[in-house]
This record gives structure tokens, C-alpha cells and sequence, in this order.
């Protein structure tokens, strides 16, 4: 009787699995789609919307000042700044600073940025901050003075990393879901890639720490490097990193000079959450970003659709993606899959996996080997971008296309054999995602 009825539920899922699509699901029956639109008012059901709205988006914007704990090197005061277009947890067209070089090896290796005219230095890390603060005289929270008028502390590229590169902020919107994407089912859409392309397409996975679950590794996906792989350790890492903030997972500001409070900045509060708990959970709560429908419906889109499958850029950018049961447990034991963002299927035109498409900025980050490789970028919202790819260099669809090449070689050489009206019909389809 089981048995049947798993033969059933079998021929059920490859029925609905269409040879163009690459749909991809761990469960496929009983899934339904996951809540798509640029929404600030409504959650996608993980939350209510009086906490979605009130509690964790206002968290998600508020503007963060030096008595808050920003900075001594930061970049924006608060996650809206850089993600917001065109509501928050969108993308914007903020870009962030990364250096280094490499060893005798051709290792990479993060610099150490001397500040504060050489008397202080923040090591190994390969982001820059854009921005610093030691505001003048400034009064700490407890009611101590401080002058720190002729202190400066910004950061700068040394001369001798001769790596470079900008990164471009990216969406967060529908993050939720691909949290909820079991690590196997991106396993198996990379074995998939491969043997489809007889191994021409040879995605990269790696394993990153779980912050929240110390010890506990997870499928990197978030990040254009897959550094890490919860929405928990991303509201951590950035809120230290981006604003300057430490907090719960990242406990220690990387210098104190011009500090004017005291490590963690960021604490569980009276409502036992802390502002990287609020960040997250509004992360979760947001619903994935939505096609332009009237774009989408026209026979040039249509056209560009059926182009885009069969030249063999849906390979890697995914057309759909199904996410774990409701139920699972992820990030090292320290999340459950709610009924919210359990068995939906999501249209990500991404697969989360990393590629060398001969674009790598040479920066690894939170693995020895992904310095030759960037995360497929999802293709879902791009139509809010206007700089594109990694580091935003390339202003147009075609010039970002053209681009790829490595392991996207045989695809780009499809696309260049296009007609122009063909060309013109793929591009149509990228901008109505
Ligand atoms: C100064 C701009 C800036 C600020 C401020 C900022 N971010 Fe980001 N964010 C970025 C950039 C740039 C990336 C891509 C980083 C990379 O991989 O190099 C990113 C990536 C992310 C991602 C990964 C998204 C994905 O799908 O891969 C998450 C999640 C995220 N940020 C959350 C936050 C949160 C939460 C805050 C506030 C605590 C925040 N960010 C503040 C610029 C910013
Ligand atoms: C081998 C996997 C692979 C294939 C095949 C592929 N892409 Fe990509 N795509 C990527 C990766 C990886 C990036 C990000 C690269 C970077 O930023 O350095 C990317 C980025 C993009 C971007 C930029 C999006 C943004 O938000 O910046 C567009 C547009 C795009 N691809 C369209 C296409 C189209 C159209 C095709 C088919 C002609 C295609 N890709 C085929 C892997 C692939």
C-alpha cells in the first residue's frame, strides 16, 4: 500500500516536470507557489503584518549613530541605505570596496589596513570600509566627553593589494525561501548541471559555518561568494561589518579607536530578541520578488522565455526551485522550516551555486577554493537593476551577457548566434523578471 502510493506520488512529480523548465523540487507534490510582489505592508505570512511592518522592517531601517554603536569603520547607517530599491530588502546601486593579493602559492590573502596615521590596524579582512567616524567631541553614553577632533581612522586600499574590486549590494526579498531550500536539493540541481552538459557546467558547492549553531557547517547560498548560508549569520556579519555594529554572533568591533560604547553593541532586549534576530525574521517575512506581468505577458517576453531555456542560460539560472517541507530543521539544528516558507516553489532564475564564468574578482571568503568563482546571479527582480553583474560594471543586458564566459562559454556562443530580433525577444524576458 505505501509502496503504491509512493509510485503514484512518483509519477505525479515527473509529470510535473517540464524538459525545458529545469524545475528542480525535493518534494514537488503537495507544493504551491510561494507569495510573489514587491510588498512593504504584508509579510508573506511568517509574521503578522503589524510586526512585519512596525517591528522588523523599521528595525530593517532605522539609522544607526555613533552613541548606537556605528561604526569606528563602517559603510551606511542603516541595511535600508543599501537595500531599498524599490522597497526595502531590494537592491540599490551601493557598491562595496574589497582588496588583497595573492601568496607565493597564489593563495589569496586578506590585507592589513594600518589607520589612525599608522598607529592602529585592522588585519585580515578584505573588505574596506568606506566610511569612519570619530565625530570631533562627542559625550559616550555615559556621559563622558571625548575629542576625538584630530583622529582619523578611514580606510584605504594599501598600495600592495593589487587585487581590487567592487561588489554590488544585492536583493534580499524572498531570502526566506531560499534559506529553506534543503542543501541536498542544491546538490543535486549541481549534479544535474553537470551531467546534463557532459561536465562543461561544473557548479561549485561549498560548506560555511552556521554561526548561530557553532561547530555546524550548512550549503553556503547567500552572498556572491555562497559566504554563508542563514539569514541569522548574514544580519550578523553585516551588522558588523557594513554599520560597525557588534552584536550576539560578532561580538567584537574590529578596533576601538574612536569607540565610544561598550562590545556587544547589539543585545537581546526586553523582548528577548536583538536587532540581528528583527533583521532576520523581516527577511524571512518578506515575499519573493514578482515578474512585471504586463511585460511578461507580451509575445516578445514569451519568445525571449523559450529562447532563454533553450540557448541554455535556465542551466544555471534556475526557473524553479522547491524548498524543503515544512518542518525541516536547518542551520545546524537552529531553524525549522515554518508553514510560511515550507514546499513552496520559487522562481529564482538562479541556482545558488557557484560558477567560474571567467568574471571572478579572485577574493575567497569563508572557503580556501572559491576565488575563481561567483554565485549565479538570480535573475529574479534584475529588472530594478541598472548596473550589473558582481561589480556593477556592466550597464547593459547585452554587455552583462557578453561577459560571461568559462564554464558559460558554449551558451554565450548560442546567444551570439541569435538573430537580432531573437537577441531583442531574450532581452525583452530578462526585463520583465
Ligand atoms: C553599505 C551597504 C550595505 C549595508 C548597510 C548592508 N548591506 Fe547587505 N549587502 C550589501 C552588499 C554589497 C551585499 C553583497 C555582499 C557580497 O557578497 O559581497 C549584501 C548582501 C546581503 C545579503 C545576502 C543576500 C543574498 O541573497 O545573497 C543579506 C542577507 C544582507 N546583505 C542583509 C543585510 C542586513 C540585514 C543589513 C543590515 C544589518 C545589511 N545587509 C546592510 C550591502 C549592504
Ligand atoms: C554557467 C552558468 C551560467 C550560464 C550558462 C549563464 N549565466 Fe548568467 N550569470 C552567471 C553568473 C555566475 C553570474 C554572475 C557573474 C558575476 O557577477 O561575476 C551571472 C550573471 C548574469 C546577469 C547579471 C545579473 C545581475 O543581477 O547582475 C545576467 C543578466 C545574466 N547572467 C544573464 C544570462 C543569460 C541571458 C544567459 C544565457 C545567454 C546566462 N546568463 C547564462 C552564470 C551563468
Amino acid at each position: 500500500m505505501r509502496l503504491v502510493k509512493l509510485v503514484m506520488l512518483l509519477v505525479f512529480a515527473v509529470a510535473l516536470v517540464s524538459p525545458f523548465a529545469f524545475t528542480r523540487s525535493a518534494e514537488g507534490a503537495g507544493a504551491t507557489e510561494a507569495p510573489a510582489d514587491f510588498d512593504a505592508f504584508h509579510s508573506n505570512g511568517l509574521t503578522d503584518d503589524n510586526t512585519f511592518v512596525n517591528v522588523d522592517e523599521a528595525n530593517f531601517n532605522e539609522v544607526e549613530d555613533t552613541t548606537k554603536g556605528l561604526g569606528p569603520t563602517y559603510n551606511a547607517q542603516s541595511c535600508r541605505e543599501c537595500h531599498q530599491n524599490p522597497i526595502s530588502g531590494g537592491i540599490s546601486q551601493i557598491t562595496e570596496l574589497r582588496c588583497g593579493h595573492e601568496d607565493g602559492n597564489g593563495n589569496f590573502v586578506a590585507p592589513t589596513i594600518f589607520i589612525n596615521d599608522g598607529a592602529n590596524s585592522i588585519p585580515n579582512r578584505s573588505l574596506v570600509n568606506d566610511r569612519a567616524i570619530c565625530p570631533g567631541i562627542v559625550t559616550d553614553p555615559n556621559g563622558v566627553q571625548h575629542n576625538f577632533l584630530q583622529t582619523n581612522i578611514q580606510e584605504r586600499v594599501p598600495g600592495s593589494e593589487n587585487i581590487r574590486t567592487f561588489r554590488t549590494s544585492l536583493n534580499v526579498l524572498g531570502d526566506g525561501f531560499v534559506e529553506s531550500i534543503d542543501s541536498n536539493t542544491l546538490v543535486a540541481i549541481a549534479n544535474n548541471e553537470f551531467n546534463q552538459t557532459g561536465g562543461a557546467i561544473n557548479p561549485l558547492i561549498i560548506q560555511v559555518p552556521v554561526l548561530e549553531a557553532p561547530g555546524q557547517v550548512r550549503v553556503g547560498r547567500f552572498g556572491w561568494k555562497n559566504q554563508l548560508a542563514s539569514l541569522l549569520s548574514f544580519s550578523s556579519d553585516a551588522y558588523l561589518n557594513e554599520m560597525g555594529i557588534s552584536n550576539p554572533l560578532n561580538p567584537t568591533d574590529f578596533t576601538t579607536v574612536c569607540k565610544v560604547t561598550t562590545d556587544p553593541e547589539d543585545t537581546v532586549d526586553s523582548t528577548g530578541l536583538a536587532d540581528i534576530d528583527r533583521f532576520a525574521r523581516f527577511m524571512r517575512a518578506t515575499k519573493a520578488p514578482s515578474r512585471d506581468l504586463a511585460l511578461a505577458a507580451t509575445s516578445d517576453a514569451q519568445a525571449g522565455q523559450q529562447i532563454f531555456n533553450s540557448i541554455g542560460c535556465a542551466i544555471c539560472h534556475v526557473t524553479s526551485i522547491t524548498t524543503a517541507p515544512a518542518g525541516t530543521v536547518i542551520n545546524g539544528g537552529k531553524f525549522t522550516v515554518p508553514a510560511a516558507l515550507g514546499n513552496k516553489i520559487i522562481h529564482p532564475f538562479g541556482d545558488f551555486l557557484l560558477h567560474n564564468i571567467g568574471t571572478s574578482d579572485d577574493i575567497t571568503q569563508n572557503s580556501n577554493v572559491n576565488a575563481d568563482f561567483m554565485r549565479t546571479a538570480p535573475l529574479w527582480g534584475v529588472r530594478t537593476r541598472d548596473r550589473l553583474m558582481h561589480d556593477g560594471e556592466s550597464l547593459t543586458r547585452n554587455d552583462a551577457i557578453l561577459r560571461h564566459a568559462g564554464e558559460a562559454t558554449f551558451v554565450i556562443n548560442n546567444y551570439i548566434n541569435l538573430s537580432t530580433n531573437q537577441k531583442n525577444q531574450l532581452i525583452t524576458f530578462i526585463n520583465s523578471l
